[in-house]
C-alpha cells in the first residue's frame, strides 16, 4: 500500500496539475491529470498542494456576488461577461480558496496562457486557475450530479498541484526596467527576503529589459539616440518629445548591474533612493552619482565595472574605441531575455519557471523557497512539510542523535554487567578457601610469565 502510495506521490509530484480525486467515474473520463494555466494576479502557493471539494458558480459566470460557500473549498466559473479579476474576487468574498476559470469556447490550452489582471488584481489572495471548456464541462455535469444526489460518494474532489522545479542551488533572475516604478516596488519589498537567504545557494541574475534594434528594424527605425554600440542594444524613449533618451536607460541599467554585482547590499538601498529622487532620465547619471556617494559606495569600482564590460569583438578584451565594440553585460542580459518567457515587467524567473500570480517580496521568497531540494530553515514558513526537510537536511545530526543513544544504550548495558559481576564475585568469594586463592595467584603469575616470554620471543 505504501509503495503504491509513493509512486502516486512521484508521479503527482512531477506530473500534475490538477488530478479529481473522486468520484471515480470522474476519474475515468478525464484521465490521471488536468493541464491548467495561471494568472497573474492572486497570491500562488508555489511548491503546494491545495485539495478541496468543488461547487459550481450560479449564474456559471460569476460575475456577481457568489452564494457563501457551505464547506466546499474550490468553485468553478465560466469565462466571460466580465474579468478572471471580478470572478475571482467574488470567489474570495464567498470563502473559497480556490477559483477554477473555464473557458467559454473550445480551444486548446496553449503553454502561455496567462489569465491577465484588469488593474485591480492586488486585493485579490486567493490563487486560480484556467482549464479548457472540455474539461469544465465534464467536471461541471459531476457537480451538477452530486447537487442533485447530495451523496458524499459523488461529491467532486480534487488535488491542485502549483509546480516549480527544485534544485540545490536555485537560480532567481530578476526582470526589471530602469523607468519601470513597480520595479522599484518589488526591489524594495525583496531586500528583507534577501538578506534572509544571504547565506543561502541562491544565484540571482538581475535582467534589464532592453532590446536589439535589430529584432524590431522591419516595424520603424529606432533613433539612434537610444541606443548604444551602433543599435546593438536600446531601449525605449522614455518621454517622448523629452530630452531623456533611451542611452540614458542603458547606461542607467549597466550601472546598476554593476552595483549590485559589486556591492549587493547596498543596492537595495540604492535602489530605493533611487526611485525617489531620480525621475528625469536625462539626469540619472547625474543623480545617480549622488546617491552612489551618499551610500559610500566605492564609485571607481562601479566605473571600473562599466568600463570593463565594454569588448573588443575580436579579442574579448576591455574595448578602447566604444563605436566597435559590444557589452559583456548587455549581450548576457539580451540572450536570457529571449530564453526567460517572461510576460511582463517586472517578472521573476526562479529555477526556469515564470513566476505568476501579484508579485510581491514575500510571493517570490516563497517561490524561492519550494525551489529547493533542501529548503533552509529560514524557509520554514513557506514549505508545505517542512520538517520532513529538516530530517533530512540536518542528517549530521540526525547521525549525531542517532550515536549518542547507542552509546547511552552501550553504558547503561556495561553497568548492568558490572553490578551482575560484582553480585556474583561476591557470592562466590565467601566458598573460596585461602588455599584455593593462593593456588589461583600462583597460577596466574605463572601464566603471567608465561605470557611476558612469549610477548619477548614475539620480538
Ligand atoms: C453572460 O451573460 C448573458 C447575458 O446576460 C447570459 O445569457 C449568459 O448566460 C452569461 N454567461 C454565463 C456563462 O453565465
Ligand atoms: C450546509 O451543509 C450542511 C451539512 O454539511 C447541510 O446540513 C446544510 O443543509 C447545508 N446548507 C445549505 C444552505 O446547503
Ligand atoms: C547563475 O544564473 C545565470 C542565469 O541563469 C547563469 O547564466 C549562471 O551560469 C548561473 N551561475 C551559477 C554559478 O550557477
Ligand atoms: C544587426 O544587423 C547588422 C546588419 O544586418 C549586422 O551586421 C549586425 O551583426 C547585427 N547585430 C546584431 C547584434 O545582431
Ligand atoms: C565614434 O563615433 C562618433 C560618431 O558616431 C565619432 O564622432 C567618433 O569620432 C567615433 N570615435 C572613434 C574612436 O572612432
Amino acid at each position: 500500500m505504501q509503495f503504491i502510495l509513493l509512486i502516486f506521490c512521484i508521479v503527482a509530484l512531477v506530473d500534475c496539475k490538477l488530478k479529481v480525486l473522486r468520484p471515480s467515474q470522474l476519474v475515468d473520463r478525464l484521465g490521471s491529470k488536468v493541464n491548467i494555466a495561471l494568472a497573474n494576479f492572486g497570491e500562488i502557493p508555489f511548491g503546494h498542494r491545495y485539495m478541496g471539494n468543488v461547487d459550481m458558480a450560479y449564474p456559471n459566470d460569476g460575475c456577481d456576488s457568489l452564494m457563501p460557500t457551505n464547506g466546499s473549498q474550490f468553485i468553478m466559473i465560466e469565462r466571460g461577461n466580465c474579468t478572471f479579476v471580478t470572478k475571482v474576487r467574488n470567489a474570495q468574498n464567498a470563502g473559497y480558496t480556490l477559483a477554477i476559470i473555464g473557458n467559454n469556447y473550445d480551444y486548446p490550452l496553449e503553454s502561455d496562457f496567462v489569465m491577465a489582471d484588469d488593474g485591480h488584481g492586488y486585493a485579490i489572495n486567493i490563487p486560480s486557475i484556467f482549464i479548457t471548456s472540455q474539461d469544465f464541462n465534464v467536471i461541471k455535469e459531476f457537480v451538477l450530479k452530486y447537487q442533485v444526489s447530495n451523496s458524499l460518494e459523488e461529491q467532486v474532489f480534487v488535488l491542485v498541484k502549483f509546480d516549480v522545479k527544485k534544485r540545490d542551488d536555485v537560480d532567481v533572475i530578476l526582470h526589471l526596467e530602469v523607468s519601470n516604478r513597480d520595479s522599484y516596488r518589488v526591489i524594495d519589498e525583496f531586500q528583507e527576503y534577501y538578506d534572509l537567504l544571504k547565506n543561502e545557494k541562491v544565484n540571482y541574475t538581475l535582467l534589464y529589459s532592453i532590446f536589439n534594434s535589430n529584432n524590431t528594424q522591419s516595424d520603424y527605425s529606432i533613433d539612434e539616440s537610444n541606443c548604444i554600440c551602433q543599435r546593438r542594444y536600446c531601449a525605449m524613449d522614455p518621454d517622448g518629445e523629452g530630452i531623456g533618451t533611451g542611452r540614458n536607460i542603458i547606461e542607467e541599467a549597466i550601472r546598476q548591474t554593476c552595483i549590485f554585482k559589486h556591492f549587493p547590499l547596498q543596492y537595495f538601498q540604492y535602489m530605493n533612493k533611487f526611485n525617489f529622487e531620480c525621475s528625469k532620465a536625462q539626469a540619472y547619471s547625474t543623480c545617480g552619482s549622488k546617491i552612489i556617494t551618499n551610500l559610500g559606495i566605492q564609485d571607481d569600482e562601479i566605473v571600473k565595472c562599466r568600463d570593463e564590460s565594454f569588448k573588443d569583438p575580436f579579442n574579448h578584451k576591455t574595448a578602447t574605441n566604444l563605436n566597435n565594440s559590444y557589452n559583456a553585460i548587455l549581450e548576457h542580459q539580451l540572450l536570457l531575455q529571449e530564453k526567460s518567457g517572461a510576460i511582463g515587467l517586472p517578472s521573476v524567473v526562479v529555477n526556469s519557471v515564470v513566476y505568476k500570480g501579484q508579485l510581491t517580496g514575500k510571493g517570490i521568497f516563497g517561490e524561492i523557497c519550494n525551489s529547493f531540494n533542501l529548503p533552509p530553515s529560514v524557509c520554514r514558513e513557506e514549505v508545505e512539510n517542512y520538517y520532513k526537510f529538516e530530517i533530512n537536511g540536518d542528517g549530521d545530526n540526525y547521525l549525531f542523535l542517532i550515536i549518542f543513544i547507542v552509546s547511552i544504550l552501550i553504558a547503561i548495558f556495561m553497568l548492568v554487567l558490572y553490578f551482575l559481576f560484582k553480585k556474583f564475585v561476591q557470592k562466590d568469594s565467601v566458598q573460596v578457601t585461602q588455599v584455593q586463592v593462593n593456588e589461583m595467584i600462583s597460577q596466574y603469575i605463572k601464566f603471567y610469565e608465561g605470557k611476558e616470554q612469549k610477548k619477548q620471543n614475539s620480538f
